[in-house]
């Protein structure tokens, strides 16, 4: 198949050409696919027609196992049945625009935050993909950054300074610095996970930086010096040379590497206008194809 991609942006994300996905079984494709998710990170396919069977069905072809409630699980049951199929949209249990103090609307505003996704989880996740079905008639685009330029363009003082470092995530930590409280149970339920602040990403080899807004400090670090860092990085990172706006149309399909970048949603009135888009997120388990070649 001729599946190419057209670069959206000096240093990543890819558009490919007309290509219907749910239809796409081919192990030939799909490896095209892998590779331009290692090249561009990020990959644009317009007009998509997929159902949610089809969406949780191609990600499992293109990647594997899927994550279940990357977080949302502890504090509301999912709309749409399905834990594997975030739902990324205003609206409530009832299919209405939500109240600006429902508390699941409320938890969704950590998504404006800068982050990656499921990275207060073990394993993290991988890949996520993002199908736009409802978007409003005014603004509300999806922002990525590139972590490798932003690894790449590091001083060689901060690449020594943070080579082997370790970071604490945790959704509460995001949730709480938009003053979000979580109940004692809850808070049980969202220990989080350490990885590492510098990643190598397999098959590419390329580096990258892993923040995020749910990190709540670096491991063996005094608190105030650790998020003092983490902050400098993130400024750093988020440069406006280093970020794609996705302004969505509806048909849209995003998915993009966890590991090699971050993302947040931008605001708009979401009191007035429906936006609805489901997500479904990989696990950032080693690949077999990967394992199978490390251990020959
Ligand atoms: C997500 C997310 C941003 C947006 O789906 O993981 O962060 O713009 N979405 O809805
Ligand atoms: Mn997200």
């Amino acid at each position: 198949m001729s599946l190419t991609f057209r670069k959206l942006h000096p240093v990543f994300v890819g558009e490919a050409s007309p290509i219907e996905l749910r239809a796409v079984h081919d192990e030939e494709t799909l490896a095209k696919i892998r590779a331009g998710m290692d090249e561009f990170a990020v990959l644009v396919f317009r007009n998509q027609s997929v159902a949610d069977a089809e969406q949780l069905a191609f990600a499992q072809r293109l990647d594997g196992q899927l994550h279940q409630g990357t977080g949302s699980r502890v504090i509301t049951k999912n709309r749409l049945g399905n834990e594997a199929l975030a739902d990324i949209s205003n609206l409530g249990q009832d299919g209405e625009i939500m109240q600006a103090d429902d508390r699941r609307r409320q938890y969704g505003l950590g998504n404006r935050l800068w982050h990656t996704d499921a990275s207060f989880r073990d394993p993290a996740g991988r890949y996520s993909m993002l199908h736009a079905k409802v978007v409003p008639p005014v603004s509300a685009d999806t922002e990525f950054a590139d972590m490798r330029a932003a690894y790449d363009s590091l001083p060689a003082e901060t690449k020594a300074l943070i080579e082997g470092l370790r970071t604490h995530h945790s959704i509460a930590h995001s949730r709480q610095i938009l003053g979000f409280e979580f109940s004692q149970h809850e808070q049980e339920q969202l220990k989080g996970a350490i990885h590492p602040l510098v990643r190598t990403i397999p098959r590419s080899g390329r580096r990258s930086l892993y923040l995020a807004s749910h990190q709540s400090h670096i491991v063996d670090w005094p608190i105030p010096e650790g998020r003092l860092l983490l902050r400098d990085l993130t400024e750093h990172a988020t440069q406006r040379e280093n970020v794609y706006c996705h302004e969505w149309r509806v048909g849209d399909l995003v998915i993009w590497d966890n590991r090699a970048t971050m993302h947040r949603a931008r605001p708009f009135d979401d009191s007035k206008y429906r936006r609805e888009l489901r997500r479904v997120t990989t696990l950032d388990i080693p690949e077999p194809a990967l394992v199978a070649a490390a251990g020959s």
